[in-house]
């Protein structure tokens, strides 16, 4: 045990977080980086300007708190999401992940519990943790699929006060049917169940991928998150965000921290929300690139999954460890998310892609 372990356990820390792992996607500072799923053609000149000049405008004003209520912003996520959503039905925080974390600071918590289905987006289990939350593992089909009958089955087992649906789904990148969403939330009546869909990498599915924000009207119980770090280019300014009934967003404001969202992110938020063109022109390149990382990997005899988001997760390598090492060696990092024979590629942009799909063949072929 190291020494700082050793000091670790000594301190008074809570008995539900000892032994833990903190989240640890290695950083590693490569050219090519394709392992955590960001938006890999970054922020257009123009919408870097747009930036800089709407923080040069809020710098002026730092000496006071920001807008607790972010009311700017949440008529802005209102009215690029559409589906007659008001700004009383948004709220948003430092990441999705944070907006996760209230949800479960306000929903779960001591004597309570959360069901998602692995293998999903990582954070789950470890938001579970931090706020003492009980972790329920559902079970997925062997092509890690979920029919809404199975999903439904767990959540009346299990009772849980919180359900997780990720659509597209991380790892797998596969979107949900509607139909288990509202299977899920149909047989959450009992429980009075809370269902969460993380849509965070909503804008890269396919087109006529329904989202679950159609479902919100009539259903006080179901949540949309959403996200400005893939489609928006935004991983680095920490904006995530989620609509549901207006009561949600009043549970939200009794565990929210007081000002929590900066003025600085505020005004880079509004001002990426004003230039969405030029973004939502780079999601469409994102998702070709998306496309002929499944058509080649399929092409070299492996079997890539259907994605609907901006990676692509793929098994059948004999030996995945020795791939992301010759990969690494060439400068390009990818993720191994620890299912035997597979690993997950983030869609880069052209010239990385190809570079990835050139190296990929060659140690395929050592
Ligand atoms: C499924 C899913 N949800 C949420 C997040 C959190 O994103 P952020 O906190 O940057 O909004 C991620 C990040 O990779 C993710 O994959």
């Amino acid at each position: 045990m190291d020494d700082q372990l050793e000091r670790l356990n000594r301190l008074p820390l809570r008995d539900d977080l000892r032994g833990q792992h903190p989240y640890g996607a290695p950083q590693i500072d490569v050219p090519i980086q394709l392992n955590v799923n960001e938006n890999t053609y970054g922020v257009p000149a123009d919408v870097q300007e747009a930036i800089v000049e709407a923080v040069r405008e809020a710098a002026g004003g730092l000496n006071r708190y920001p807008d607790r209520e972010f009311t700017q912003l949440r008529e802005a996520l209102a009215e690029y999401l559409g589906h007659g959503l008001g700004a009383d039905q948004i709220w948003a925080a430092n990441g999705s992940n944070e907006v996760l974390q209230q949800l479960l600071q306000a929903f779960g918590g001591p004597g309570r519990s959360v069901l998602s289905f692995p293998p999903t987006y990582s954070m789950y289990p470890l938001l579970a943790s931090g706020t003492g939350t009980a972790y329920v593992k559902g079970e997925r089909e062997a092509d890690f699929g979920l029919s809404a009958a199975s999903a439904a089955r767990h959540v009346r087992e299990h009772a849980p006060s919180i359900v997780i649906l990720c659509s597209p789904n991380n790892p797998t990148g596969t979107a949900l049917g509607l139909d288990v969403v509202e299977a899920v939330y149909a047989a959450g009546e009992q429980s009075q169940t809370v269902v969460i869909v993380d849509e965070a990498y909503a804008e890269f599915a396919h087109a006529g991928t329904a989202s679950a924000l159609t479902l919100l009207q009539g259903r006080p119980r179901l949540i949309v998150t959403r996200t400005m770090s893939k489609a928006f280019a935004l991983a680095g300014a920490r904006l995530g965000y989620l609509a549901a009934a207006p009561e949600v967003i009043d549970a939200l404001r009794l565990v929210r921290l007081p000002y929590h969202l900066s003025a600085v992110t505020q005004a880079t938020a509004l001002a990426a929300l004003r230039h969405r063109g030029a973004l939502m022109a780079e999601v469409e390149a994102i998702k070709r690139q998306r496309d002929r990382i499944v058509t080649e990997l399929t092409r070299l005899g492996l079997r890539p999954a259907a994605s609907d988001s901006n990676f692509v997760f793929v098994a059948g390598f004999a030996d995945p460890r020795r791939i992301w090492e010759g990969l690494l060696e060439a400068g390009i990092i990818v993720r191994d998310v620890g299912i035997p024979g597979s690993l997950r590629i983030t869609a880069g942009t052209e010239a990385e892609t190809s570079a990835f799909l050139t190296r990929l063949e060659e140690l395929l072929a050592e």
